[in-house]
């Protein structure tokens, strides 16, 4: 991850589909129920901050990290109460014990997982979504490195308690089908 991931992500900031700035994951809004209305919420690799926005409106303080400096800004315009930071998350330290609540959608960095049971107060929740392998068969030129094995997040946060797990096609916010694995787990109590 690097200035080149800066760049690339700033360029499709710049003109943004309107449901990538408005339209939280079908994921958060389907299961908003099972948020608490208050604590500290890290929403990681926000974007323009979509999700964020809905947890703060929910009454959660929010954090939100983005290597995209773009995205960032276009977050605290849309949800001036955010704390919003440009941050290249494969170099960033995170905070032991301090979360309720963390986001983690459409980024794939598997050495963080590890780091979620730190960060996270026990009884947290971690949201989780992003694309599958399967996306190949009809997006061959996303590299398999950013994509899912068939039940690996599942089995990473085996001794987590699974709230929500579904992996499959889905539809996306602009009509396409896309393969993803989604996924509520609560940090068990010590
Ligand atoms: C597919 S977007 C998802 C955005 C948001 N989570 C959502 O669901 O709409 C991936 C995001 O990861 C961010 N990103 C990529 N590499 C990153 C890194 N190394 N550190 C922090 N953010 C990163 C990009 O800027 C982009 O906003």
């Amino acid at each position: 991850m690097s200035i080149e991931d800066r760049i690339h992500w700033n360029e499709r900031y710049r003109h943004p589909r309107r449901e990538l700035l408005t339209h939280p994951r079908q994921l958060l809004v389907e299961h908003i129920h099972l948020l608490p209305r208050h604590g500290l919420a890290l929403d990681l690799a926000m974007g323009p901050g979509r999700n964020a926005g809905l947890l703060q409106d929910r009454g959660l303080q929010v954090i939100g990290v983005d290597i995209s400096p773009l995205a960032v800004q276009r977050a605290k315009q849309s949800y001036p109460g955010l704390m919003a930071f440009v941050a290249d998350l494969t170099r960033f330290h995170l905070p032991t014990n301090y979360f309720d609540v963390l986001l983690n959608f459409y980024y794939l960095q598997r050495d963080l997982w590890g780091e979620f049971s730190r960060i996270l107060r026990p009884g947290g929740l971690l949201f989780y979504e992003t694309l599958t392998q399967d996306i190949r068969k009809v997006r061959e030129d996303i590299s398999p490195e950013y994509l899912l094995h068939h039940n690996e997040l599942k089995a990473a946060f085996s001794d987590w308690e699974i709230l929500y797990y579904q992996e499959g096609w889905r539809s996306s916010s602009h009509g396409q089908q896309k393969a993803v694995a989604s996924m509520i787990a609560r940090l068990p109590n010590g």
